[in-house]
């Protein structure tokens, strides 16, 4: 078993279990609570903007509807986006991804997963961000549409890349190996990574960031298996639960 103070705390949507996903509160919240990293959603506005939302559409998460691919950022930061989850969290707005860099702390690292498989037209958009002011080194760029993630890593040689899947796959790290890129983690759901799948990744260098555990009896089977961190919604319950380990 993997050494519990070890296990990277990785913070879902920030901590969406107790803030609305993908705002700064939710991001801040996630940092104040001991998460190592936080993990968030990118599509691309209307006017080129990297908006942090994990669905196409405003409807859910905000007090306005809509495509972002078809609003202005303007319009995206009218929007409320915490009065939908509690009134205490009434007036955040739906970030940039630039202002999440910002508000948190140099050391955090954010895991950007990118939502907009739909084209390229975010790839030289999202590079040229992580290419300033030392953004890549803290970076981890996933999606489930690995050939959008081996086209990044080709253009962009620092870019850490991790797989996002939820198939069952026979072997993880052959899998990774078989994209002929180096990619640096993998990203599972939770429930589809046994401990050979861990162990062999581990063993091959990669790193293994199963997704998206909330509970006790999750975190248990994971640390068993030796995973490197788990992506939750309640990182502060998490890190609690590792410290009593
Ligand atoms: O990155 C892990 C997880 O966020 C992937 O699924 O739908 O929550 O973005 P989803
Ligand atoms: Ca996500």
């Amino acid at each position: 078993m993997r050494n519990a103070q070890q296990t990277r705390v990785i913070g879902h949507r920030g901590a969406a279990g107790e803030a609305p996903e993908n705002t700064l509160a939710s991001f801040r919240l996630a940092a104040d609570q001991g998460a190592d990293m936080v993990e968030l959603d990118v599509h691309l506005s209307a006017d080129g903007k990297l908006i942090v939302c994990h669905d196409e559409t405003l409807d859910r998460t905000s007090d306005q509807t809509g495509a972002i691919r078809d609003l202005t950022e303007y319009a995206i930061r009218n929007a409320d986006a915490g009065n939908w989850f509690s009134s205490d969290f009434s007036g955040e707005r739906i970030p940039l991804l630039e202002e999440v860099y910002e508000a948190l702390p140099d050391s955090m690292e954010i895991n950007v997963e990118v939502k907009d498989a739909a084209g390229s037209a975010l790839d030289p958009v999202l590079l040229g961000f992580l290419r300033e002011d030392g953004r890549l080194e803290r970076t981890i760029v996933s999606s489930f549409d690995h050939k959008l993630l081996v086209r990044l890593k080709q253009a962009e040689p620092k870019l850490r890349i991790g797989l996002l899947y939820a198939a069952d796959l026979i072997d993880h790290a052959g899998y990774a190996a078989g994209l002929n890129v180096e990619v640096y983690s993998l990203h599972p759901f939770h429930e589809l990574i046994g401990a050979r799948d861990t162990s062999d990744a581990v063993t091959s260098g990669l790193a293994v960031y199963p997704y998206t555990a909330n509970r006790p009896e999750q975190w248990q089977r994971l640390l068993e298996l030796g995973v490197s961190g788990i992506i939750t919604d309640y990182p502060g319950e998490l890190r609690n639960y590792l410290i009593q380990k």
